[in-house]
């Protein structure tokens, strides 16, 4: 079966898999009023999953990151996990998690086949944590990465969203954090969602600051791996840990765009930003439909745009992130 490319040569072995819009957590930058479902949400089942996840293994997809909202909200989060590991087109199984369930099911996940997990950590300050994610779960989470380390997964990476007077301040913190923690930490650049121009005028920070900053203090710039998401990475030899800074604002950030996304609903989304998405789900029903849809996701393929435009002024038109899973 052919692999899934676009109009301008990108090759899509890399699937973002929202399984909940849910999340426990009301970070400023994402979900300020918490979740608020509109009507009864019937998010994707074990059986569309299944039908999802086999469809895009055949066209390429390579790499599976199951996200939300919060996904370990799910009930079935682990099944979720093992539908993915059993299947043998699909290498790497990943998560993005807020850490809250972390330190009690890290060993459970593990056990399951997930093998890569990234965690939220947007302020090593308890203080600021709390009035960032709108909950005093710092020790938690923290507990959650060591446990995941004891569980033996290959590299965590922490993200931490940049936010002018807010976690700015914390960054010889987070410096010292990795000397001795073997951990990615990714600066995000904040992007700017449908929650408002004020917020993101208020509190965007530019990553090149941060580069700046590190290449004068000696960190090296890493030359990416095949199929590292959109971080440009950083290493020093004093530190066991890495930076990665994700910078959407760039001019060429989307040139290696390498994913693709699925919604919690079904909805094949081909931009993080820039359109609604195209609903799967009545070819999701029974695995004998899979040829349909392999069909339609080529045919989608075809619409994906160039970039995200956001460089040039155009706003992201997701009202917040939590629904596609960032
Ligand atoms: P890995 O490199 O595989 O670990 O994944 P990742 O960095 O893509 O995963 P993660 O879920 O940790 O993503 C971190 C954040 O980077 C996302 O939540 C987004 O905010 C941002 N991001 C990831 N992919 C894209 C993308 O394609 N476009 C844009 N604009 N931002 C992205
Ligand atoms: N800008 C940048 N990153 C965001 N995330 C959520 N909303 C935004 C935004 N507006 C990030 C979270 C998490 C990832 C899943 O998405 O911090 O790390
Ligand atoms: Fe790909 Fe869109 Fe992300 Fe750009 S913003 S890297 S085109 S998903």
């Amino acid at each position: 079966m052919s692999q899934l490319q676009d109009n301008f040569g990108r090759r899509f072995h890399y699937l973002r898999m929202s399984v909940t819009d849910v999340c426990n957590f009301k970070c400023t930058y994402c979900l300020p009023d918490g979740y608020r479902p509109d009507g009864k949400p019937k998010f994707l089942s074990l059986n569309e999953i299944e039908n999802l996840v086999t469809a895009f293994g055949e066209v390429g997809t390579q790499k599976i990151r199951i996200t939300g909202g919060e996904p370990s909200l799910r009930k079935d989060f682990s099944d979720i996990i093992r539908i993915v590991a059993d299947n043998r087109n699909i290498k790497t199984i990943a998560t993005t998690t807020n850490g809250y369930r972390l330190e009690k099911n890290a060993q459970q996940w593990y056990d399951a086949g997930l093998r890569r997990i990234n965690v939220s950590v947007d302020s090593l300050d308890p203080k600021m944590f709390h009035q960032i994610t709108g909950e005093n779960k710092f020790d938690e989470v923290m507990r959650g990465i060591d446990a995941a380390l004891e569980a033996g997964f290959e590299r965590i990476k922490v993200n931490a969203v940049l936010l002018k007077g807010m976690n700015d301040k914390d960054l010889p913190q987070f410096i010292n954090w990795i000397k001795d923690t073997p951990i990615d930490l990714r600066f995000i650049e904040l992007m700017e969602t449908g929650l408002g121009h004020d917020y993101f005028t208020a509190h965007h920070l530019s990553g090149l600051d941060i580069k700046r900053q590190l290449e004068r203090d000696g960190w090296l710039y890493d030359l990416p791996n095949v199929d590292d998401g959109p971080a440009q990475n950083f290493s020093h030899s004093d530190h066991k840990g890495r930076i990665g800074l994700i910078m959407p604002y760039a001019k060429d950030f989307c040139a290696s765009c390498n994913r693709l996304r699925v919604s919690a609903k079904g909805k094949l989304h081909l931009c993080l930003f820039t359109e609604n998405g195209l609903d799967l789900r009545d070819l999701l029903q029974d695995s004998s439909q899979k040829a349909e849809l392999i069909e339609r996701l080529h045919g989608q393929l075809a619409q994906k745009k160039e970039t995200h435009f956001l460089h040039q002024g155009v706003t992201g038109v997701t009202q917040h992130l939590a629904s596609i899973g960032g």
